[in-house]
C-alpha cells in the first residue's frame, strides 16, 4: 500500500510546490460558497453555523425509539435521523410471515399513522430537522411523517428533512429494494415532484455512496458510483417532464469517513468539484443551488472492530475529522460498541461527545476550508477527481448507472476491491489495531444492548386491533385509487396519502404497489 492512496492513485512521500505548478486557485477552487463549490458550499461555512450533529438512532418499538430521540436531544444532538427495521424498510408489516424474527431488530418497526405518531410524540416536527433513512418506500413513510406534522399543526412547507429514498445504490450494494429499476425510479420521480409541490425545504433524496464504500469500495469508486447514480435520477426526472432547477437545489449525498484522513478531506473536495460541472455543464442548471453538493457524513463502521472495542473512539475521532475537514453539512459519529451490537445509551452518548468536543474545544469552526492551497491535499484533490472521472467514463460507456447496474458492473468492482483488503488484512500488510496487531489486551466484560423478543408479537396485536378499529371500505377505495395511479402516469402520492390517512398499513401500500409494478428479481450478474 506504501505509495498507493486508498483509492490507488499515486501517494508521494513529499509534495512541494512542484505538485501545484499550473495549478489555478481561481478556477479549481473558487470561494467558499462559490462555484465549483471546491472549498465548500456556504461562504462563512462553520463560522457561520457548525455541521448538523444527526445521530443515526431507532430500534424496537415506536415508543422505545423516541425515548431515544428524547435522550439525545436532551445531549444536545442538533438533527434526527430515524432507523427502520427491516420489515418497514421491505415495505412489510410486522405480522408478515417474511418479517418474523426481525421485527424491531435493526430499527424501529413503523406499520402505519400510529406508529409514526408514537415516534415522534412530544418532539415538535416543525422544528426539528429530520433524515429517515428508507428507501424503496421512501415516499410513503415521507408521508406518513407529512401526515403526523400536519397533525401537529405542521405547515407542510416548512418541514425539513431528509429521505434516502436511494434505490439504485439499494441494487449495488445494500438490498432493500422491492420493485424493479423503472417503476423504483418513476416512484422517485413522482417523489420529487410531490416535494417540490407540497414540501419544499425537503431533501428528496440522499444519493448514498456510504453502503458502498462498507462493502469495499475504494474512495475513488464510492464517489463515482454515487455521483452517476445522481445523474441517472436527473435524467429520470428530467425525463418526467421536470426542470433541472426545481429539482436538483433538494438532492442531497452521503458518503463514508474513513480513518484516511488526507485522502478522505480530498475526496469530498473533488466530489463538489465534480458534481457542480456536472450539473451545471451537462444538465444546464442556472440555479447555483443546484450545482451545490451538499452532504450527510457517516464514520466508516467497517474499520470498526469487536476486539478492544474503546480503540474505536480514537478511530472514530479521526474519521469525524476527515468529515469536517472536508466540509460536511451533517455528521453521524459510530458508537465504539457498533461492531458488537446496536450501541448502548452509553456509547450512542461518547459518540455525541466527539462531536461536541470537535466543534466546540477545537479551532475547526474558525475558519472556512483549513487545507485549502496544501501541496498534498491538493494534488491529491486532482489525483481524486482524474480517477473518479475516469469510472465516472466507465459507467457512461456502459450506457449510464442503471445499465451498468444490470451487468452488475459496480457490484464487481467493489467486490474485487473487498477482495483486497481482505488479503491485506490477512497477511497483515494492512495494519487494523487489536486485530491483526497489538493484540492481546485484557477487555472489560461487555453487556451488549438486546432487543425484546416479545415485541413482534405486540406489534402484530397492535395490527389486529387497527384492522378492526378502521373503516375498511375507505382504505379498500383509497388503494384501489393507489393502484389505478400506478397503473396509469398520475403522481401515485396523492393517493397514497389518502390511503395512509385512513390507517392503511405500510405492507398494504408497497403490496398494492408491487401488485402493478411487480418486484425486482436480480439477474445472474448479481
Ligand atoms: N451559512 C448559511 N446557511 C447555512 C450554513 C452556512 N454556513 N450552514 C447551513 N446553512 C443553512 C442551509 O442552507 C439550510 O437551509 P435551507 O434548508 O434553507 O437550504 C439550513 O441552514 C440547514 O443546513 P444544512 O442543509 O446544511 O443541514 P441539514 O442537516 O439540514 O441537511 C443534508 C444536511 C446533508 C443536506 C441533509 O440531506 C441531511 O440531513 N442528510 C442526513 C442523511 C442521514 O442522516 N442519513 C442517515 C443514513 S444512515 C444509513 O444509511 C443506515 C445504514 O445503512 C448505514
Amino acid at each position: 500500500m506504501t505509495g498507493r492512496t486508498e483509492s490507488g492513485t499515486p501517494f508521494e512521500p513529499v509534495y512541494s510546490a512542484e505538485d501545484l505548478a499550473g495549478f489555478d486557485p481561481a478556477t479549481t477552487l473558487g470561494a467558499p460558497g462559490a462555484h465549483p463549490y471546491t472549498r465548500g458550499v456556504h461562504p462563512g461555512m462553520y463560522t457561520s453555523r457548525p455541521w448538523t450533529m444527526r445521530q443515526y438512532a431507532g430500534f424496537g418499538t415506536a415508543a422505545e425509539s423516541n425515548a431515544r430521540y428524547q435522550e439525545l436531544i436532551a445531549h444536545g444532538t442538533t438533527g434526527l435521523s430515524v432507523a427502520f427495521d427491516l420489515p418497514t424498510q421491505m415495505g412489510m408489516d410486522s405480522d408478515a410471515p417474511l418479517a418474523s424474527g426481525e421485527v424491531g431488530k435493526v430499527g424501529v418497526a413503523i406499520d402505519s399513522v400510529d406508529d409514526m405518531r408514537e415516534l415522534f410524540a412530544g418532539i415538535p416536527l416543525a422544528e426539528v430537522s429530520t433524515s429517515m433513512t428508507i428507501n424503496a418506500p421512501a415516499a410513503v413513510l415521507l408521508l406518513l411523517y407529512q401526515l403526523v406534522a400536519e397533525e401537529q399543526g405542521a405547515d407542510p412547507a416548512a418541514l425539513t428533512g431528509t429521505i434516502q429514498n436511494d434505490v439504485l445504490k439499494e441494487y449495488i450494494a445494500r438490498g432493500t429494494y422491492i420493485f424493479p429499476p423503472a417503476p423504483s425510479l418513476r416512484l422517485v420521480s413522482d417523489t420529487f415532484a410531490y416535494c417540490a409541490e407540497h414540501l419544499p425545504r425537503w431533501n428528496t433524496i440522499s444519493i448514498s455512496g456510504y453502503h458502498m464504500a462498507e462493502a469495499g469500495a475504494t474512495p475513488a469508486q464510492e464517489v463515482a458510483f454515487t455521483l452517476t447514480d445522481g445523474i441517472a435520477y436527473l435524467q429520470a426526472a428530467l425525463a418526467a417532464g421536470l426542470a433541472v432547477d426545481d429539482i436538483a437545489p433538494r438532492l442531497s449525498f452521503f458518503f463514508v469517513a474513513r480513518t484516511t484522513l488526507l485522502e478522505e478531506v480530498a475526496k469530498f473536495r473533488a466530489a463538489r468539484r465534480i458534481w457542480a460541472s456536472v450539473v451545471r455543464d451537462e444538465f444546464g442548471a442556472q440555479n447555483p443551488k443546484s450545482a451545490m453538493l451538499r452532504f450527510h457524513t457517516q464514520t466508516a463502521g467497517v474499520q470498526l472492530t469487536a476486539q478492544q472495542p474503546e480503540v474505536n473512539l480514537v478511530r472514530v475521532t479521526v474519521q469525524a475529522l476527515a468529515a469536517v475537514l472536508g466540509g460536511t453539512q451533517s455528521l453521524h459519529t459510530n458508537s465504539y460498541d457498533e461492531a458488537l451490537a446496536l450501541p448502548s445509551a452509553k456509547a450512542a452518548r461518547l459518540a455525541l461527545r466527539t462531536q461536541q468536543v470537535l466543534a466546540h474545544e477545537t479551532d475547526l469552526t474558525k475558519t472556512v476550508d483549513p487545507f485549502a492551497g496544501s501541496y498534498v491535499v491538493e494534488s491529491l484533490t486532482d489525483g481524486l477527481e482524474a480517477e473518479i472521472r475516469r469510472l465516472m467514463g466507465e459507467v457512461a460507456e456502459r450506457g449510464g448507472a442503471v445499465q451498468a447496474i444490470e451487468e452488475g458492473y459496480q457490484k464487481l468492482e467493489i467486490e474485487r476491491s473487498a477482495y483486497d483488503v481482505g488479503l491485506q488484512i490477512d497477511s497483515g500488510e494492512r495494519v487494523v489495531v487489536g486485530l491483526n496487531r497489538f493484540g492481546g489486551a485484557e477487555d472489560e466484560p461487555y453487556e451488549p444492548l438486546r432487543v425484546d423478543p416479545a415485541l413482534e408479537a405486540a406489534q402484530a396485536a397492535r395490527l389486529t386491533r387497527l384492522r378492526a378499529e378502521r373503516d375498511q371500505a375507505e382504505v379498500d377505495a383509497a388503494l384501489a385509487a393507489l393502484s389505478a395511479a400506478a397503473t396509469g402516469t398520475d403522481n401515485v402520492l396523492v393517493p397514497m396519502k389518502r390511503a395512509l390517512a385512513a390507517r392503511a398499513t405500510v405492507g398494504e401500500v408497497c403490496d398494492a404497489l408491487r401488485a402493478v409494478w411487480g418486484v425486482h428479481r436480480p439477474s445472474d450478474a448479481f
